[in-house]
């Protein structure tokens, strides 16, 4: 390898997707997104959507780990929390089954209406059902909503005076269809179920079975529950988070580092793989070699991206990182090499930089089959980050890098704690609303990019799309040139 690549390196911005025939049947609502996330036993792990949320702590909780399933992605929770943080929240996910709620917060008869109205303001929930010893596994013997007692008056009585005893409720259901026309037969926006000796075992509420029945492309595992992945560092002791992350039943780990092409990796993915039977993505890398040598320690997928993310500072005081077009022009044929050499397809994941659906298409079309993003998903009410009013006045969610001082994920960056220097900084992203309203417009452009290209499928794209460098001068013309819009709130998608 000479001393001084004689090529620069690319971004994704500098790339454009050359338009290919379209069939009368090959218009953006025929285009299928759905995509290869990582090897699985003898096929794949497939997700309709080609999103992943970072393994970031300002980017995916449960909350979002949830939403972005229901939209056919797929949440990773970041390794800088406790193992029993990041495994409890594996729980909540599989929980939320496809509208099954079995954590739901459960009231005792003895408990006053004061009690009550704290809960009902501290969680939000209007609708609890009355257990004898007030834990969610236990005799059913009521249900209590607001609409149930007087705010004003009835403080001192107690949730036995003031229940419904006459609840409507399904026994031994498991089938999601089964209690929806229960619900509908009932009338009610709420079912408990419970098992044949009377004990509540589930609840399903109309509210998420209608969202549900919105999102027929969720990422679910073989029992219908939401699929989420989990991160961890290449570190010896977080062998013990891998085997508490696995009986939480993750369904795939992310092993985390800046730098994927180490001697470190390599024993943390090796040791996953002989150890337990979960998939593992391993990265990060940008160059053919580093992709190789991952292909060698059995991962099941490689993530591909370093100095390139929005917050990232790695290129400046480390000097190291390569632009992501160029990180992908160098992986994706090795990938493809790979593939011919053994018949093992390995899904290649890009991570970081890309700002719209614009660089997304690029990615994809330059051969990544999947794409992690942190601040693109940072904007949305569901990321893991405060919404807060900046200096301006104006309403954003906070957004701070793995490598931040605030974060201070020492492992992800093999950094010493006594001499830690950040890689990444610390700030906020617009607040655009929720990923529920904004996401399905960003599926759109890209359904409508790949049909632009003459392509129907994930796979057809990488076969058939043709990129082309952009000049300085083409970049600038495939800008708004020229002209002054008259709406200045640019839309930021
Ligand atoms: P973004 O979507 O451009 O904000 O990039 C998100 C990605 O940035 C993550 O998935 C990580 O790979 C990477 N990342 C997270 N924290 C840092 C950091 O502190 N420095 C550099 N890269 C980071």
């Amino acid at each position: 390898m000479s001393k001084v690549l004689d090529r620069p390196s690319h971004s994704l911005r500098e790339f454009r997707i050359l338009p290919g025939y379209t069939p009368p049947d090959g218009n953006a609502l025929n285009v299928d997104l759905t995509t290869r996330l990582c090897r699985s036993g003898d096929g794949f792990l497939r997700l309709h959507t080609p999103f992943l949320s970072a393994a970031m702590q300002a980017v995916t909780g449960t909350e979002m780990a949830i939403a972005i399933a229901q939209l056919g992605g797929i949440g990773i929770l970041p390794v800088s929390q406790t193992i029993e943080e990041q495994s409890e929240k594996i729980g909540r996910v599989k929980r939320f089954k496809a509208g099954f709620q079995t954590s739901i917060t459960t009231l005792s008869p003895r408990q006053t209406i004061a009690d009550v109205i704290r809960i009902m303001e501290e969680t939000g929930y209007s609708t609890f059902p009355v257990t004898d010893t007030g834990e969610f596994h236990a005799r059913l013997l009521g249900v209590i909503t607001d609409k149930d007692f007087d705010v004003r008056r009835d403080h001192a009585l107690t949730v036995e005076e003031r229940m419904r005893t006459d609840v409507q409720y399904g026994v031994d259901i498991s089938d999601l269809k089964e209690a929806n026309q229960l619900m509908i037969k009932f009338g009610r926006g709420f079912l408990p179920i419970v098992d044949a000796g009377g004990i509540l075992q589930t609840a399903v509420f109309k509210k998420d079975l209608d969202k549900h029945l919105q999102h027929p492309n969720e990422s679910i595992d073989a029992q219908k529950r939401l699929l989420v992945g989990a991160a961890v560092s290449t570190h010896p002791e977080d062998r013990e988070r891998v085997q508490c992350l696995v009986e939480h039943e993750v369904d795939v780990i992310v092993v985390d580092a800046s730098d994927g092409h180490t001697h470190y990796q390599r024993q943390m993915v090796e040791w996953i793989k002989s150890t337990c039977g979960v998939p593992v993505v391993a990265g990060n890398v940008v160059t053919s070699r580093g992709f190789e040598f991952l292909a060698e320690t059995g991962a099941d997928a490689v993530k591909v991206g370093m100095g390139i993310a929005s917050g990232c500072t790695t290129q400046e005081v480390k000097a190291t990182g390569r632009g992501q077009g160029s990180a992908l022009l160098g992986v994706c044929p090795a990938r493809d090499r790979h593939a011919d050499a053994t018949g093992e397809y390995l899904p290649l994941i890009a991570d970081g930089g890309m700002a719209g659906p614009a660089e997304m298409s690029v990615a994809l079309a330059l051969g990544a089959d999947a794409l992690m993003l942190g601040n693109f998903f940072a904007r949305y009410t569901e990321s893991a980050g405060n919404l807060m009013r900046n200096a301006a006045g104006e309403i954003v969610k906070e957004y701070w890098m793995e490598g931040s001082a605030k974060a201070r994920n020492h492992r992800r960056y093999a950094q010493l704690k006594d001499l830690f220097f950040e890689e990444g900084i610390t700030g906020y992203v617009p607040h655009l609303g929720s990923i529920f309203e904004k996401l399905p417009l960003v599926m759109q452009i890209l359904r409508s990019t790949l049909a632009t290209a003459g392509c129907r499928t994930m796979d057809e794209l990488h076969e058939k799309a043709v990129l082309e460098m952009q000049s300085p001068s083409a970049l600038r013309d495939s800008d708004v040139h020229d002209m002054v819009p008259s709406n200045f709130e640019q839309q930021i998608l």
